[in-house]
């Protein structure tokens, strides 16, 4: 098997066509040849997080050259906090003042905020044009480069403008994530051991005995975890492209006490990752509490979420304000909550059926 098979993490396959999932270390330097292998000619726009500025983004760009691409830079400021129209419209002003055309392809490079603005951008502009992906923080590589979701916010609420609009390649260079802020690291691995608490109970496994090498980023374990864990993303969003069936619901797990957390401790206080750790130890009360899974897998995933440094409990929280906040989560309004519950180590399902005391009690169990 080539050094290039053995980076392939997935092919995910949309209506929108099927893209590769590249994970491994100084892959960013293959980037020109792998963009050419997919046939797209045109001009490459790298639009980065200025984070990686200067020498990721030069040997990104080194990288497009090599592929033969004319290459254009902008190395700009994106975070949550300006994940809005204004930056979308400095990168359309940007794309129009160098006539970027219908066949140009946009590259985006930095974290989830930056992956869901360039893709945005690459939706709308002139209709849609090609986007392809090189996440650089551990939650944009194992969670929002794969599946499609582009979208920025509105001073009213997070994410309220977007569209699915699928990369033509993703990219992973897990060197990246030497220079991504611990707590950042952290909160990428919740993501991670997510998917295997849901689905893979080997992956989970391996999440506990490899801890120390996994949060070091040392050798080749935490390569294959990413990757793994990229499949694991990247056969749900096959299967389930648009959220309309049972599996990419199974993804939320922890996120509508995470979402919850989030909104009541006021945003930026928890990052997403460290609020979804804390809302899957009440999701795991819950399926306790209704007998799907003994304390023994609770003590196992809070050990394991603490092994990598995530929160495991909040502190000045009201559990009435966290109950109230999970029923106006956008995607539960009009109905009963659907949880997403584990029933065994690596299986999970979805229940409407929780008593709202079985709910109290599992909150305010992580609560201090
Ligand atoms: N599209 C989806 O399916 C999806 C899914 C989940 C989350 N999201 C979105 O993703 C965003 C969160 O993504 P995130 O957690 O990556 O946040 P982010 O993009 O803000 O990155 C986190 C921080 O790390 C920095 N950073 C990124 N890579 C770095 C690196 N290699 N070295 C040093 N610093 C680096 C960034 O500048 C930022 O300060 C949210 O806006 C959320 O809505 C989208
Ligand atoms: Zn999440």
């Amino acid at each position: 098997m080539s050094d290039q098979d053995q980076n392939l993490a997935t092919v995910v396959n949309t209506t929108q066509g099927s893209y590769r999932v590249i994970v491994g270390r100084d892959v960013v330097d293959d980037l020109g040849v792998e963009l050419r292998s997919t046939g797209l000619k045109g001009r490459a726009f790298l639009v980065a997080d200025e984070v990686m500025f200067p020498n990721p983004i030069r040997r990104a760009q080194e990288a497009l050259e090599r592929g033969g691409y004319e290459t254009h830079v902008l190395a700009i400021e994106i975070g949550e906090a300006n994940k809005n129209l204004d930056t979308v419209q400095i990168v359309y002003d940007w794309l129009a003042d160098l006539r970027a055309e219908r066949t140009d392809i946009i590259v985006g490079m930095g974290g989830g905020v930056t992956g869901d603005l360039v893709g945005f951008v690459a939706a709308t502009w002139l209709r849609g044009v090609a986007v392809v992906h090189v996440p650089t923080s551990l939650a944009a590589m194992v969670d929002s480069s794969i599946g499609g979701k582009t979208g920025v916010n509105l001073p009213k609420g997070k994410n309220l403008i977007g569209a699915f609009h699928q990369p033509k390649l993703v990219l992973q260079d897990v060197g990246h994530l030497g220079s991504l802020p611990a707590r950042e690291l952290s909160a990428g691995w919740a993501e991670a051991i997510k998917h295997g608490l849901i689905l893979d109970s080997q992956l989970l496994d391996t999440f506990e005995l490899l801890a120390s090498q996994m949060t070091a980023l040392e050798g080749e374990e935490p390569v294959a975890a990413i990757r793994r864990s990229v499949a694991i993303k990247g056969e749900i969003v096959s299967a389930d492209e648009f959220e309309t069936g049972d599996r990419r619901v199974l993804l939320n797990y922890g996120h509508t006490i995470g979402h919850a957390i989030e909104k009541v401790s006021g945003y930026g206080t928890y990052l997403h990752g460290e609020a979804v750790a804390i809302g899957m130890m009440a999701a795991a009360g819950i399926a306790e509490k209704l007998g799907m899974i003994d304390s023994e897998l609770v003590d196992r995933q809070r050990n394991v979420l603490k092994s990598y440094d995530l929160p495991v409990r909040a502190s000045g929280l009201d559990v009435d304000e966290i109950i109230s906040a999970t029923k106006s989560d956008k995607k539960t309004r009009g109905g009963a909550i659907r949880w997403v519950l584990l029933n065994g180590a690596g299986s999970a399902t979805t229940r409407r059926d929780v008593p709202d005391d079985i709910v109290r009690e599992a909150v305010l169990s992580i609560l201090d």
